[in-house]
């Protein structure tokens, strides 16, 4: 399938795996890049440019097709060493950046001069089109179902791709709800020129986490995440279990007295114990509705394979019979 997308970063299909913090390691990413999508790095996850640069240096072993890195730029008392992360990406060669968090256009320049193709993920038209306007080359359109942060809006994909597509003038992509070949050709059907996933990615075998999360990811049904973090403006769609629950509690009692420091137990530091060693009930962890899609664990090859299969069957016969 060839759209704007695929021209733009030179892929076979056009499916995107979004950058997942402790998830997106070279393993994936090349998983997805060796399967005609576009794999993604989490630069934050490495945390340093020496880390990421021998995350790009492995990742470059695993595929030689085109592959992205995410830089997330989030408020922190301590930030990463983004200039640094952002040399080593140029240095490396790396073709594409995914960038969210907030605006990108700090290290637009330098990225922009390096030949490097920004696609900006964002949770509304609004953002989308300061991303068009400062450079980026597409945007990753985040609607309110997504996994991790769905920005303070609560605009479903339904309504925010057509708007999208009303207004922009350079390519985007579904994310947040995108599951299977019935979503990438409604995705299309909206306006995009692709999709984005990421929660449908991390129940893959190829996913370097633990088997629990997989196994959450499948066990869950389209009712069990949580918005948390809303009176702090840092809404994050996440799992209910047990941590999330007396976070919840926790910002029932306070309402808007709550602090990031009360609730830091919770959400601070608990990804590699989640990932890493499956101790699922520690912390509150990114997850999207679409969970409620997810029912088997496959290669992220059989995944892509089936869904552009299937996309055409949809298109040719399904829809042209009507
Ligand atoms: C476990 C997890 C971690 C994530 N970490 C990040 C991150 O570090 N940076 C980022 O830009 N997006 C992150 N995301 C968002 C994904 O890249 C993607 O936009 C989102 O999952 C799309 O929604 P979906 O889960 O419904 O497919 C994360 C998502 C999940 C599920």
């Amino acid at each position: 399938m060839k759209t704007k997308i695929t021209e733009l970063f030179g892929i076979e299909h056009p499916i995107i795996q979004g950058g997942m913090h402790y998830v997106g390691f070279a393993e994936l990413a090349a998983a997805v890049s060796n399967a005609g999508g576009l794999g993604t790095i989490t630069g934050l996850t490495q945390g340093t440019p020496e880390k990421l640069a021998n995350e790009i240096a492995r990742c470059q072993e695993m595929t030689d097709k085109p592959f992205a890195v995410n830089l997330t730029f989030l408020p922190s008392l301590t930030p990463p060493d983004y200039p640094g992360l952002v040399q080593v990406i140029i240095d490396a060669g790396v073709p594409i950046v995914e960038t969210a968090g907030r605006n990108p256009a700090e290290y637009l320049p330098a990225l922009k001069e390096a030949g490097i193709k920004v696609i900006h993920k964002c949770t509304s038209v609004r953002h989308s089109l300061k991303a068009q306007s400062i450079g980026c080359d597409a945007v990753s359109v985040d609607g309110f179902e997504c996994g991790g942060h769905p920005g303070e809006d609560d605009i479903p994909n339904f309504i925010l791709l057509p708007r999208a597509a009303d207004e922009l003038e350079i390519p985007f992509v579904a994310s947040g709800g995108m599951a299977d070949a019935r979503s990438l050709v409604a995705a299309m059907a909206l306006g995009a020129e692709g999709i984005n996933m990421g929660t449908r990615f991390i129940a893959t075998q190829d996913a370097p986490v633990h088997q629990n999360v997989k196994d959450a990811i499948v066990n869950a049904s389209e009712l069990d995440t949580r918005l948390i973090m809303r009176s702090l403006t840092n809404t994050e769609r996440v799992l209910n279990n047990d941590a999330v629950e007396r976070l919840m509690e926790k910002e029932k009692a306070l309402g808007d007295k709550l602090r990031f420091e009360d609730i830091v137990d919770e959400v601070a530091g608990v990804y590699p114990k989640i990932m890493h060693e499956g101790t699922m009930e520690v912390g509150a962890w990114s997850c999207g509705m679409v969970a409620g899609l997810v029912s088997d664990i496959p290669t992220v090859k059989d995944l892509i394979d089936s869904i552009m299969t299937e996309a055409d069957s949809i298109i040719n016969k399904r829809l042209s019979n009507f």
